[in-house]
């Protein structure tokens, strides 16, 4: 496992911002607002740009003057961003998960948090205290009528899509047992080949582990309707946190890792904190039969996977007997030690996100691997009408220098199919999040469109909106948000 040195040493990264101007982003959200017009900084908003973009992320990380260890811990605050007429109006919300409520009566931390945030009071308070909190911090998707804030490990809670208001957990129209395991990384299929549906999975682990595969419809009656569900056990312990799919497949990779519950049974450690690689660890592709597939019913296939650790995948496509997926590999799995402040990484001695393609030969059940760029990324997204099928563009988050670790600062556009790349940065003052991408209604081409993000803006100690045409990076708009908004986590774009 890595090791996050606390120390002040300067590390290459720094050469290219300043720790603070970083740091600075991590602050309790204050305030809620309600449809609030954004002030417009420079450019246009578009008018063909119409609808919400939902983001999610940590938006409380103290309480009673304690912080969270790590961001991750921090509880889920939901922005919501109305793009109409060339207007854009902002409206946020804390999710009333029920430790939020429980936290924000007594004015601190009641639970311990996954990646080691601690209740006050030592090892004697923190031990055989295995209870979960359920922070709603990760993404945030509309199915049907229901705005759903995911967190991985428990059920999603159900929100207002207008007024954030929660609702409280849901079991999705029933499919769910109470507060069961629902991924926060859904893949929208656009159906091409059949009707489009939500796809998605939850995890039960220990050491064996059990995916539940669930398909939802997302139009008309169908919506929020569960169509397909299929249960398949496999052996190994594993941290699944997204996953791909094509038109016949569901695809898992199983990183090479082990979790040793000890330290956090005995209030050591967060949960999170107590994985770490196997030594001589065989990754694996797990490939489900999707059931609106040609392989419906038939077991799943495992084959070798890539070394290294891997949460997120860019996209999957496959050939009659091939499958080729995208994904952001790590040389380790990153992880804040008990010890460590966050707020003082040293991003060289963490492993840098690397775009990978890997080839997963059908008839062979071999593979074979190639690094798509050598620039630190994350948070990767091509044209949603590309899920599942070839796309040729992509765009990421990246690290201002080219090779090696740093704190996000620039959106890149990569096209696969030559490498040309577009850059727009943010550096040295600016860091970026998550961006989106979200295609232009009226014109039927894959990277025509724009890409919208939150900065946090070191300069004004602040966030900024900014909007980018897709097809070359270059700024459309930049708005002011009047709250400041810690780093975040996913997002989802829902048209007008
Ligand atoms: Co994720």
């Amino acid at each position: 496992m890595s090791k996050v040195a606390s120390n002040h040493l300067t590390s290459l990264a720094d050469d290219h911002f300043n720790r603070e101007d970083w740091a600075g982003a991590y602050t309790n959200v204050e305030k809620e607002l309600n449809h609030v017009l954004l002030h417009l900084k420079s450019g246009s908003v578009p008018k063909e740009l119409s609808g919400k973009l939902y983001r999610n992320g940590p938006g409380r990380l103290e309480r009673g003057g304690q912080w969270v260890h790590h961001p991750f811990d921090g509880d889920g605050m939901i922005s919501a961003i109305h793009f109409k007429n060339g207007e854009v109006r902002f409206t946020n919300r804390f999710i009333r998960t029920k430790g939020w409520e429980e936290e924000e009566k007594e004015g601190r931390f009641t639970y311990r948090g996954v990646f080691g945030t601690q209740k006050d009071g030592g090892l004697f308070k923190n031990a055989f205290d295995m209870r979960l909190k359920n922070i709603a911090n990760t993404n945030v998707i509309k199915l049907g009528d229901q705005l759903l804030a995911l967190w991985e490990a428990a059920g999603p809670h159900a929100l207002d899509p207008i007024s954030l208001e929660t609702y409280g957990l849901s079991t999705v129209n029933g499919a769910l047992e109470e507060n069961e395991a629902f991924s926060a990384h859904p893949r929208f299929d656009p159906g091409h080949h059949g009707c489009s549906r939500m796809v998605t999975f939850g995890v039960k682990t220990g050491p064996n582990s059990t995916i539940r595969l669930m398909e939802f419809g997302t139009e008309g009656n169908e919506a929020g309707k569960l169509i397909s569900d299929r249960k398949d056990q496999f052996t190994g312990f594993a941290f699944l946190h997204d996953f791909a799919i094509t038109p016949n497949w569901a695809i898992f990779l199983q990183n090479a890792i082990k979790f040793n519950p000890l330290p956090f049974i005995f209030g050591q450690k967060g949960a999170a904190q107590c994985l770490s690689t196997k030594a001589n660890g065989q990754a694996k592709f797990w490939l489900i039969p999707r059931d609106s597939g040609l392989f419906a019913n038939k077991p799943p296939r495992i084959i070798d996977a890539p070394d290294g650790f891997v949460f997120h995948h860019l996209n999957a496509q496959e050939s009659e007997k091939e499958i080729t997926i995208n994904s952001i590999y790590y040389k380790d799995f990153p992880t804040i030690g008990p010890d460590d402040n966050f707020r003082k990484i040293n991003f060289d001695l963490i492993p840098e996100g690397i775009l990978k393609e890997c080839r997963i030969n059908l008839d062979k059940n071999e593979i074979s691997t190639t690094q798509l760029s050598g620039q630190c990324c994350e948070f990767g997204t091509i044209n949603p009408k590309q899920e599942g099928i070839t796309a040729r563009f992509s765009w990421m988050a990246t690290a201002e220098r080219k090779t090696g670790n740093g704190p996000l600062q620039a959106i890149k556009k990569l096209d696969l199919l030559n490498g040309e790349e577009f850059l727009w940065s943010a550096a040295p003052r600016g860091f970026v999040s998550e961006p989106k991408m979200i295609p232009n209604p009226n014109i039927d081409i894959e990277d025509c469109g724009w890409v919208v993000f939150f900065v946090w803006n070191s300069e004004r100690h602040g966030t900024d909106l900014v909007i980018l045409k897709a097809h070359d990076l270059s700024e459309q708009a930049k708005l002011e948000l009047p709250i400041s908004i810690p780093y975040g986590l996913h997002g989802s774009w829902v048209p007008e």
